[in-house]
């Protein structure tokens, strides 16, 4: 069975662009590929600065991965730093990954270009991104389109630890990106982001989720006259609604008479009722912290045994002598 692993950092609250780009997928491929999903703890330390905020952030994904029907019975499910051995096998890939590689991210360059101070964290992400994947022989990574340099990087540092080496020890693995929820736009029409405060989150209490919703950016066409079908809110609606119901939308807007206000009641009901059993899922889950502590050790137990293994043997490619003595 091929393996497929991912992670999502728990630098705030989840939303929809993380469900369809990224979530969604880990749930569809459970029956197909052996699975490895992640809380990116170690990668949050690069823009989260309160303990507490990080420690909230990381239960909450926790529950969202087991509510949105991600299964332990299947995939193992861990916070990468209950793997420190990433952070060593991370060191030796920051001894390859070329400086001038690291500064073309555009995650990285999108930052400073934001006024943001950058340290060493922040510019050395996407070396540690490197070692979360290669440290599991990952053949597949499912993510969003924003993250399709950081896999080109990742294939960049492996193949270049190989050549280095003369070894055939990395795997290349490859981004696996859905074309239809590649991005998925956030109230403002600008990609969805956790940074942007744009966010529609699933998980929202109703009355929150409904002001989210409420506050998807339109134009001020009158209510009587006809509408561009190709708002926000028909993008948005076209991740809950089957085809049929996608046109009866859009053939309203163009009729004229119907607002944008309905759109949103209509895209909140549908986001109600998707995430529904979810919604129930996750207040019961939340009462039972014993589970999903177990869930996470298990996790951790079994990344470990494949994680320190590789690492082992990369300590030993570069030199160190590891267990030579021992
Ligand atoms: P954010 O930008 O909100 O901080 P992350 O960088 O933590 O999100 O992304 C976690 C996962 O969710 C990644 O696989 C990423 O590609 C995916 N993702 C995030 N936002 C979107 C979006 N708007 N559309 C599609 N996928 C997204
Ligand atoms: N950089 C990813 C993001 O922001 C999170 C991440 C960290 C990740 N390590 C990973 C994703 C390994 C896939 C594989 O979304």
């Amino acid at each position: 069975m091929k393996r497929s692993l991912s992670g999502i950092q728990p630098s705030g609250i989840l939303h929809l662009g993380n469900y369809f780009g990224a979530i969604d997928q880990f749930v569809t491929m459970q029956d197909d590929y052996e699975g490895f999903y992640f809380v990116a703890d170690y990668h949050s330390l690069t823009s989260l600065t309160k303990p507490e905020d990080l420690r909230e952030n990381t239960k909450n994904i926790i529950l969202d991965y087991l509510s949105l029907g991600l299964n332990p019975e299947k995939s193992t499910l861990f916070l990468q730093s209950d793997v420190p051995e990433h952070v060593e096998l991370y060191w030796l890939l920051c001894n390859v990954a070329p400086v001038g590689l690291l500064e073309r991210a555009h995650s990285y360059k999108d930052k400073l270009a934001k006024g943001f101070t950058p340290n060493m964290g922040l510019f050395n992400y996407p070396a540690l991104m490197a070692a979360d994947i290669l440290i599991y022989d990952a053949d597949v990574v499912p993510v969003g389109k924003d993250q399709k340099q950081h896999l080109e990087m990742t294939r960049d540092i492996a193949a270049k630890f190989n050549q280095q080496y003369e070894v055939d020890f990395f795997k290349l693995p490859d981004p696996l990106i859905m074309d239809k929820v590649a991005v998925v736009p956030g109230t403002d029409g600008q990609k969805m982001s956790k940074s942007y405060g744009n966010t529609i989150q699933m998980f929202a209490p109703k009355k929150q989720l409904k002001q989210q919703v409420m506050s998807i950016v339109t134009d001020s066409t009158p209510l009587e006259e006809p509408k561009n079908p190709d708002n926000n809110i028909a993008k948005l609606y076209a991740l809950f609604a089957n085809i049929e119901k996608q046109n009866e939308m859009k053939e309203k807007f163009l009729a004229g008479n119907y607002g944008y206000g309905h759109a949103k009641t209509e895209l909140l009901n549908a986001i109600l009722e998707y995430f529904g059993n979810a919604r129930e899922k996750r207040e019961e889950l939340a009462q039972n912290t014993k589970y999903v502590e177990e869930i996470l050790q298990e996790g951790a137990r079994k990344a470990r045994a494949i994680a320190s293994k590789k690492v082992q043997e990369a300590k030993e490619i570069v030199g160190l002598l590891g267990n030579i003595y021992r």
